[in-house]
């Protein structure tokens, strides 16, 4: 999948693009089926809630074939080839939960701030995609982002480690309020199968989710192999230290192992 000159100029632009039906409801039934597997096991990857809710499961493409298919699928590593001019690696892998009635808050952050501070990333050579696995909707905690919030740079950021479970460089209200007069705030919500791509730099965060409507999205953090980490300090489960070039898989290898699942389940 390549992305048409108008998708680039958006991009550039907005620091964000959603691409709606990117996966067939086929290919999201195993990720999501396989999603609430590795959320009710017990492994460090899997992080909580306070509420013992899952928060997001970390790596799940190293232990889970689904997920590893998903990680190398030519309709996400494609796009952020071409943008980048050079072959990727993974950085980050994210099943992020957002459970029905106690799925908690992401605070405002750019995850680049992230990985410049806490992993030794030189650049923000890069991305962010997101892939929807459930329906994200307006009131089940969507990702929200500020547009062309991603051409500032880094910018000041404290270090929560108390609002949730998840320690994050967070942005201060007076930032946000600037960009967001500015830029707006807009929520892309969509079918499972929808596809959002964004910046390391732009602005971002999410409410609550008090809904009966779970809200499973993964994030692949694809990066530029000559941009890879130099000073984690984080676990290589988390900031991942295998800067191998990532081989895309066939277009429909995630489909043919989905029947293949279906099959062996009907037997
Ligand atoms: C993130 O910013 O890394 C996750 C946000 C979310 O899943 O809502
Ligand atoms: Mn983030």
């Amino acid at each position: 999948m390549r992305l048409t000159d108008e998708q680039l100029r958006d991009f550039d632009e907005q620091g964000y693009l959603f691409m709606p039906g990117c996966f067939t409801e086929e290919e999201v039934d195993v990720l999501r089926d396989e999603a609430q597997a590795i959320y009710a096991s017990d492994r460090q990857e899997v992080w909580r809630e306070k509420s013992g809710a899952p928060r997001t499961a970390f790596a799940a493409h190293t232990y889970n074939e689904a997920f590893r298919l998903l990680g190398a699928h030519p309709r996400l590593v494609g796009p952020v080839e071409q943008l980048f001019g050079e072959k990727l690696y993974m950085h980050q892998f994210k099943v992020n939960a957002k459970a029905a009635f106690s799925g908690e808050v992401w605070q405002w952050h750019q995850d680049y701030g992230t990985w410049a501070r806490d992993d030794g990333m030189p650049e923000p050579r890069a991305m962010n995609i997101a892939v929807f696995i459930d329906e994200v909707m307006p009131i089940n905690g969507p990702l929200m982002l500020i547009p062309r919030s991603h051409k500032g740079g880094v910018l000041p950021a404290g270090h929560d480690k108390q609002t949730t479970s998840y320690p994050l460089w967070t942005l201060d209200q007076d930032t946000v309020t600037k960009l967001a007069a500015e830029g707006g705030i807009v929520a892309p919500t969509g079918k499972p199968g929808g596809v959002l791509m964004f910046h390391g730099n732009l602005v971002h965060g999410s409410a609550g989710n008090i809904t009966p409507f779970g809200r499973t999205i993964v994030y692949l953090t694809l990066c530029a192999v000559s941009n890879h980490i130099r000073k984690p300090t984080r676990p290589d489960w988390i900031a991942h230290r295998d800067f191998t070039p990532i081989e895309p898989v066939a277009d429909d290898a995630l489909l043919a192992y989905a029947r293949s699942r279906r099959a062996m389940a009907a037997e």
